[in-house]
């Protein structure tokens, strides 16, 4: 057979998921584990009885009220099919076949993906020996080339994050015809401030995106929503490549219920944030090297020992997310989730 698809996405290697096993806990795709929302369950079922119809494509209840909570003008704000399509529609709307994207790596193992379906080169700065975003070498990295720069702050899968002072010092230094996204899924969990919230110190700059997700704290992974906060010509331009219709009538009554259950997501946020800091120490008397995290996962820098740890993991009824010859990222579930982790990252490792 004649070939009919792109040769050179054949190098392009799949977006792994989280698995699921059943019986054994899922610790592998930083979802809260607390269930949805409050109001969340009634309102999909609401919207259930009018999905005959499409969505608003305008999303207008959803980010008028995004735009009351984050206090911008809702003409910023755009959504989409969870962030990491937003990521994708940036990407599309900034970047032309050979332009140039740049990102930190290990980073989000979507982003290599994106920049490959946009024809985008991708221009990868390695992480610091912290595990975390080297700025300064990423600033040196822009080319004339460059085109759209990602921070993912806190970073997946290490958990660390970038500072005040040295994200302006960054901004300042990226020239302004150059898309910076704050790539922020992890925002809720963030709890040191001197790590900055992107939309209250960079959101008015005009060549930075602030990108949020539903997915996390919010508890809706399941439904596809995220949205992001930019120049109103940016946002603009995504809401006119966006796929029609992608938030879907169900994703915009959850999130509206969702937002209205703020209190309780922050109290979940909080009980993820206090497993964390219970965890951290307890797994750095196993490996020392578990850097700093402000989101809801933990990163194990195993290296050739990733895959045999995460097998031990299985083999104990825990599912974590392994990166071959790299590390382990562990997301944060209930306590007794939690425990029956340690368990057996201690058999594994103590
Ligand atoms: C850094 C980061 N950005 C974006 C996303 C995408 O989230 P979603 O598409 O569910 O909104 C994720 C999900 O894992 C993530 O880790």
């Amino acid at each position: 057979m004649s070939r009919l698809t792109r040769l050179d996405l054949d190098a392009l290697p799949d977006y792994v998921p989280g698995r699921n096993v059943p019986g054994a806990i899922k610790l592998a795709s930083n979802e809260v584990p607390y269930g949805p929302l409050p109001g969340v369950v009634e309102a999909i079922a609401d919207a259930a009885t009018g999905v005959h119809r499409y969505p608003d494509m305008g999303v207008v209840a959803l980010r008028e009220t995004l735009a009351e909570r984050y206090g911008v003008d809702p003409d910023r704000i755009a959504t989409g099919c969870g962030s990491v399509a937003l990521a994708e529609h940036l990407a599309r709307v900034t970047c032309l076949p050979g332009d140039e994207m740049l990102y930190s790596w290990r980073s989000f193992e979507a982003y290599p993906i994106i920049a490959a379906t946009t024809a985008a080169a991708s221009l990868r700065v390695p992480n610091t020996a912290e595990h975390a975003h080297d700025l300064p070498a990423m600033a040196a990295a822009i080319t004339d080339k460059t085109r759209l720069v990602l921070v993912c702050n806190p970073n997946n899968p290490t958990g660390t994050a970038v500072r005040g002072a040295e994200l302006d010092a960054f901004l300042d230094a990226v020239p302004e015809n150059v898309l910076v996204v704050l790539d922020e899924a992890y925002r809720e969990f963030v709890t040191d401030a001197s790590v900055p919230d992107g939309l209250a110190v960079a959101g008015d700059r005009p060549n930075v995106v602030v990108l949020r997700t539903l997915s996390k704290a919010w508890g809706l992974a399941g439904l596809r929503i995220g949205f992001l906060v930019a120049a109103p010509e940016v946002a603009a331009a995504v809401r006119k490549v966006v796929t029609p219709f992608s938030t879907s009538s169900a994703a915009q009554a959850a999130a509206l219920a969702a937002l209205r259950a703020s209190d309780e997501m922050q109290r979940r946020a909080d009980q993820v944030v206090a497993e964390r800091e219970r965890l951290l120490p307890a797994l750095r008397k196993l490996c020392a090297e578990v850097p700093e995290s402000q989101a809801n996962f933990v990163w194990l820098p195993l290296g050739d020992r990733s895959l045999e740890f995460a097998a031990a993991c299985e083999r104990a009824g825990v599912i974590v997310r392994p990166f071959a010859g790299d590390g382990v990222r562990v997301t944060i579930g209930t306590p007794e989730e939690n425990d029956q982790f340690l368990s057996a990252a201690e058999a594994a490792l103590g």
